[in-house]
């Protein structure tokens, strides 16, 4: 089938990518002309793993093509999938004007009928104002247009691994032909007639994922409300650390015990920094934006967000009572991304840390496998390492951000040697708190003992 993807960002170049693996031929468009320049280059403007394989393998196949001509890419394309950004307001409700100008876009070149399906994470009713747009915008009215919403949840870091083997394929159709064509575009993933770049051919057998066809007001719920109890999660999480540190049990015993009941599960429980990045922090926002806006209280979703803001202030404590005063410290900061296996900066937890150290007055070194190019021009008063050690040189403390699996194997007794006081507080409890203290090291993490 002929697919187009309008947004190149890391949304869009995965879908496109991953559709092209899958035996359709796809046209991506961006309004940043340099990012299409960059793609014809053959160049992944963003880090996420096996993506350039996997463009690379399809645009040897000719399956994937590049162009800022939107309305080229539109003419061509008989489903449209809209893939651009819905940063929050400052009102915390999503800005749609992105979506509202590319249905202008699509309406305008379209010469004939589409079916354009909204993949970027949009609050529901969205898909309403989208049908309303297209029409409006429409000069010529015989062109038809269908409306579908496909929420992705593709996590940053494993998304590719995440489309080709997906928990569900949520579709939100207006009628059974959409419902069909959804269908046939995900045929070859649901059967696995694509190479996996992931599992190079040996994908592990197990369940495979369902297509479930709901209404596109279900479909766009489902996105907010399963990405929003998951922050509530991990805020649940936290709370029950700060809980573990008053009265003297261990987090993760706890939380472990938790989920071994299958109604809870084991994932999302991890205590420490909270969560960040351009997800959770502003789904959250605009849902519960959205339920105010239709008179429903969701103050649970409030007190989650409250929750999370509160651990930079947490982990400010625990700074504090172990470094005294900040002013004149030199701090090595573990961790930039906003979790690991990004270059994903958005929202980071760290970023925060270090703005908060660097109004203190501490002299704040930092270390990240990916983003350090992507955090330099935002924050040029740090000095930047690629190699950990060396930040963690002459420190007179080491606060660790991310969990990166570089950081989680460090040799804490050679780096010991170096740092200037064996101080570790620990935003991601990665270590062992046992072999810490064994090494020398003071030691503070999220709710263990
Ligand atoms: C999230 C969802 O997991 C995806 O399903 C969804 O598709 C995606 O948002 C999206 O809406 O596009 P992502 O933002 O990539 O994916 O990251 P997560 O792996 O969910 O982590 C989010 C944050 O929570 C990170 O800062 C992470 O460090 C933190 N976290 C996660 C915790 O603090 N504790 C945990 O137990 C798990």
């Amino acid at each position: 089938m002929r697919l187009t993807v309008i947004g190149c960002g890391y949304v869009g170049l995965v879908t496109g990518a991953c559709l092209a693996a899958a035996g359709h031929e796809v046209y991506c468009t961006d309004i940043d002309e340099k990012r299409i320049e960059q793609l014809k280059a053959g160049k992944v403007p963003i880090y996420e793993e096996h993506l350039d394989k996997v463009l690379k393998h399809a645009v040897a196949e000719k399956k994937i093509s590049y162009t800022a001509d939107a309305g080229e890419a539109i003419r061509v394309g008989e489903v449209i999938f809209i893939c651009v950004g819905t940063p929050p307001k400052d009102t915390g409700e999503a800005d749609l004007s992105a979506i509202d100008h590319v249905a202008r876009q699509i309406a305008q070149e379209a010469r004939t009928p589409k079916l354009v399906v909204e993949k970027s994470t949009v609050p529901a009713l969205t898909g309403v104002q989208l049908q309303k747009a297209l029409a409006a915008y429409s000069q010529r009215g015989s062109v038809k247009f269908e409306v579908a919403s496909n929420p992705e949840f593709l996590r940053e870091g494993t998304a590719v691994e995440d489309f080709f083997h997906p928990d569900r394929i949520v579709v939100g159709v207006e009628n059974e032909k959409s419902a069909e064509v959804m269908r046939q575009i995900y045929a070859p993933i649901l059967e696995r007639k694509f190479h996996c770049p992931v599992h190079g051919g040996q994908c592990p057998s197990g369940t495979r994922g369902e297509l479930l066809v709901t209404t596109i007001n279900s479909a766009e719920l489902i996105k907010h409300a399963s990405n929003s109890f998951l922050a509530l999660k991990i805020s649940y999480a936290n709370v029950i650390s700060d809980l573990c540190e008053r009265i003297g049990a261990d987090v993760e015993e706890v939380t472990h015990a938790m989920g071994l009941d299958p109604r809870i599960g084991t994932q999302f429980l991890k205590a420490g920094l909270g969560f960040g990045g351009f997800c959770f922090p502003k789904d959250i926002q605009a849902f519960i934006h959205l339920a105010s806006s239709v008179g429903v209280d969701f103050d649970m979703l409030k007190a989650a967000e409250r929750v999370n803001k509160q651990r930079i202030d947490r982990f400010f404590e625990k700074i504090r009572k172990a470094l005294w005063v900040i002013k004149g410290k030199k701090v090595a900061v573990l961790g930039l991304a906003f979790k690991a296996n990004t270059d994903d900066i958005r929202f980071a937890p760290a970023l925060d840390v270090i703005r908060r150290l660097l109004e203190e007055g501490a002299e704040v070194h930092a270390s990240d496998p990916q983003a350090i190019s992507r955090t330099k021009p935002l924050l040029p008063a740090v000095t930047y390492h690629e190699d950990p050690y060396a930040a963690l040189k002459g420190a007179d403390a080491a606060l660790v951000c991310t969990e990166w699996k570089a950081f989680r194997n460090i040799d804490w007794s050679k780096a010991g040697q170096t740092m200037s006081r064996r101080l570790v507080i620990d935003g991601r409890n990665l270590y062992s708190p046992k072999k810490m203290h064994e090494w020398g090291f003071e030691y503070y993490s999220f709710g263990r003992l």
